[in-house]
């Protein structure tokens, strides 16, 4: 049922503080007052230490769930203090990557039925120990939106229940618990900015290429912004690291080309800042992505559009940072004509290789 939306990828877009709310329901345990000292996920509980006891976490997913898996591996690797890595199915399955004894391995899936993923999957273990249940409700759009910020949740608790109570990630641990319980408050603010993204795709709607600049969590949010450009919007888009910035995409930036930077409050900030000086000097067309009140900081001394989003702890921001790329994806989508729910070529889950 869409209820008063025109597209189920319009209402899963804007029902994401309620099916993040259903992700963390019973999960985050209450401390004193109204916070929450921890988290409890009864299908990891009994094999948290066999997980902390492995020689590395091997992330492996397609599309946007290895986008939600890429989003939330620093968070990972910093609280678990394992190393993470991240395998597409198909890659993994055509080059037989190798996976040891040691390794704990993970399979993101939002359908439980990609092929890839499955077969991966078969090919490591007749099936999985444990898992996590990301408790979205039901997708019906074929672009993935509610799905990929549950699943981010889910890995952060994930990291949560992985790291140790130690005094040094106090902090951090208390920092990222309150972040949980405000996110979906801080998602129905940002779903306000709903008429100023429909406003720049009416600009962006005849553009042939779009380019999405991140990096550190945010590189995640640049690749899975980019996929629900080129998957519904029918627009080429390209999500691009922007370390990588200098070593080729430079040569496309000219004063017609829109590119998307994310540069949110995070330790790579000053580093993004610097990404758009050097935009700024090939007068490049930016529309940057920054936190409440740095739009003058980001934009200093150019001219860029800007959309400023409510500020999160760092590893939640990807969460925040997605809402108004799937907006823009869905606004063009609508302006240019296409099938929101039902992109040309693709299917909600894909069961062939
Ligand atoms: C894009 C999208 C796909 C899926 C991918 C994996 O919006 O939905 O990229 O994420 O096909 O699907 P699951 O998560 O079901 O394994």
């Amino acid at each position: 049922m869409k209820g008063n939306y025109d597209h189920f990828m319009q209402k899963e877009i804007h029902e994401q503080p309620e099916s993040l709310t259903t992700t963390m329901r019973g999960r985050l345990i209450s401390g004193d007052s109204s916070k929450a000292k921890g988290v409890l996920l009864g299908g990891l509980k009994d094999h948290l230490k066999t997980i902390r006891r492995s020689r590395r976490i091997v992330f492996i997913g397609c599309g946007t769930s290895y986008n939600a898996a890429l989003a939330a591996r620093p968070f990972m690797e910093e609280l678990s203090g394992v190393p993470v890595t991240m395998e597409i199915a198909s890659d993994l399955l055509d080059r037989e990557g190798p996976i040891y004894r040691e390794d704990t391995v993970v399979f993101v899936s939002q359908s439980g039925e990609t092929a890839d993923t499955l077969q991966a999957l078969n090919a490591i273990a007749r099936e999985t120990d444990c898992g996590v249940h990301i408790n979205a409700g039901c997708e019906i759009g074929v672009a993935s939106t509610k799905a990929y910020t549950s699943q981010i949740v889910v890995m952060t608790m994930v990291a949560l229940a992985l790291g140790g109570d130690t005094i040094s990630s106090q902090a951090r641990r208390e920092a990222t618990l309150d972040g949980l319980l405000d996110l979906p408050n801080k998602v129905r603010e940002v779903l306000k900015l709903d008429d100023e993204l429909k406003s720049l795709a009416k600009l962006l709607m005849c553009e042939q290429s779009l380019l999405v600049f991140g990096r550190g969590c945010n590189y995640a949010t640049a690749l899975e912004g980019a996929l629900k450009v080129k998957e519904v919007a029918l627009m080429h888009s390209e999500g691009i690291l922007a370390g990588e910035m200098k070593h080729g995409p430079l040569a496309l930036v000219d004063e017609t080309l829109p590119i998307i930077v994310i540069a949110t409050r995070d330790a790579c900030f000053r580093k993004q800042q610097s990404v758009i000086q050097q935009l700024h000097a090939r007068k490049g067309r930016l529309i940057v992505i920054c936190s409440k009140g740095d739009a003058s900081l980001v934009c200093a001394g150019g001219s860029c559009r800007v959309i400023e989003v409510p500020q999160v702890v760092d590893c939640l921001q990807p969460v925040i940072n997605i809402v108004p790329l799937q907006l823009l994806a869905y606004h063009l989508t609508v302006l240019r004509g296409f099938n929101v729910d039902q992109p040309r070529n693709l299917a909600k889950s894909v069961t062939t290789q």
